[in-house]
């Protein structure tokens, strides 16, 4: 989150005053949650925007909506973060995990090679604001049936060829924890951008919300979908007006963050400092740069040299939970609370995860660097900032 003040604060103070906490207020009255909905529907090209209290259960009640479940195979990528896979366990599918290619997203050959009749769904995971190859995943869901999903959890406001990311799939997850570009502390946006998809997109508002098949304010518009039982995982009314001012400010600090990464970019070019970029740089909503090292030590170095000297820089291989290893070993037939729930348990297909499979992973994250792109301070300072960064890594 990079900018909050008077405008969030105004927003908390309006609807603490008025004591009116909760999405509905009574059947077709417009809510502070309902009217930041239709912003995004707006702001996401899309028909449909569902809030919900995190980007995770977005993406659990996208797939339960669009029918992924036990028995099916959903592909993802070997750098996530552990909520793409742990969302498609909770609605009882299994996880496939394809191993990244140098744009640090999903590798599209790879998931080639992993689909087979059980596969449901691939998604496709915008890392660090860098963008998918989509036209290309696009081509293989649509080859073989298959439904294209993006995770933009770390892409709010990205765009691929013009087209907001989470609006290019059959359906797609947005997060607004505090880690994000935009944050209304905890938040997430399930993202429905077809006409014809108003079906699911009524499913996942039962499944965000069981009970409200049966309220007044409700029942009608669900009728045709009632009889599931889901979660509640309503967005209230003060996150929605903390996110509501912070839509507002994302266009700025789009401008900002995207000005910072072309200046960046060109001064690695002039100093030839290799980088790893996603597939759509101006669609890339400029939050890290990615340094191409050449080998792990090198990563390793550079990056405690960076923050010795107060850059925010991090090695993804380190990130603790983001590189499939540190989160695969628990996808198995006896890590579950709940035996019954397991989804291994579920299937009669044995799954194992064995690190080699992801040598290539391992060395594309080992030999990059992630540098947050400095957000503060004007220009001068910022090319300072960049100057003195590039000296660093040519020392
Ligand atoms: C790639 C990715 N997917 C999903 C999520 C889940 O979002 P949330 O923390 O809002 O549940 C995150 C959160 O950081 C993420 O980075």
């Amino acid at each position: 989150m990079y900018e909050v003040g008077k405008d969030e604060l105004e927003a908390i103070e309006a609807v603490l005053s008025s004591k009116k906490y909760f999405r509905y207020q009574g059947k077709d009255v417009e809510t502070v949650t309902s009217l930041c909905e239709k912003e995004w529907q707006a702001y996401q090209k899309a028909p449909y925007c569902l809030l919900t209290t995190s980007g995770t259960n977005a993406l659990v009640v996208g797939m339960a909506a669009f029918g992924i479940g036990p028995g099916d195979e959903v592909i993802i990528p070997s750098y996530t973060f552990v909520a793409t896979a742990s969302a498609v366990m909770q609605v009882g599918a299994i996880p496939v995990i394809a191993n990244i290619d140098d744009s640090m997203t999903i590798d599209p050959k790879e998931v080639i090679s992993k689909i087979n009749e059980r596969t449901k769904a691939v998604v496709a995971v915008h890392m660090d604001g860098l963008i998918c190859d989509l036209e290309g995943l696009a081509k293989i869901c649509c080859d073989h049936n298959l439904l294209l999903v993006e995770d933009a959890a770390q892409a709010c406001g990205g765009t691929y060829k013009g087209v907001p990311v989470g609006s290019y799939g059959a359906f797609g997850g947005l997060s607004f924890n505090v880690d994000k570009i935009i944050s209304c502390g905890e938040g997430g946006l399930l993202v429905i951008a077809h006409e014809n998809f108003e079906k699911q997109y009524k499913k996942a508002f039962v499944t965000h919300d069981t009970a409200c098949q049966y309220g007044l304010t409700k029942r009608e518009d669900l009728d045709e979908v009632s009889g599931f039982f889901g979660l509640s995982t309503r967005l209230n009314e003060i996150n929605s007006s903390i996110l509501r001012a912070q839509l507002k400010k994302l266009p700025d600090i789009l401008i900002k963050l995207r000005e910072r990464k072309l200046l960046l970019i060109n001064e690695f070019k002039k100093n030839q400092i290799p980088m790893r970029l996603g597939h759509d740089s101006d669609g890339d909503i400029g939050t890290n740069i990615h340094v191409k090292c050449s080998d792990p030590l090198h990563t390793l170095e550079l990056t405690k040299k960076l923050i010795q000297n107060g850059y925010r820089a991090m090695a993804p291989q380190l990130r603790p939970a983001h590189a499939c290893w540190q989160w695969m070993n628990s996808m198995n037939k006896d890590q579950y609370y709940v035996d019954g729930l397991n989804p291994y348990s579920l299937t009669d297909k044995s799954y194992s995860y064995e690190k080699a499979h992801f040598i290539r992973t391992v060395q594309i994250l080992g030999e990059t660097l992630r540098i947050e792109i400095n957000y503060d301070g004007g220009d001068d300072q910022y090319r300072e900032w960049m100057q003195n960064l590039v000296a660093l890594i040519q020392e």
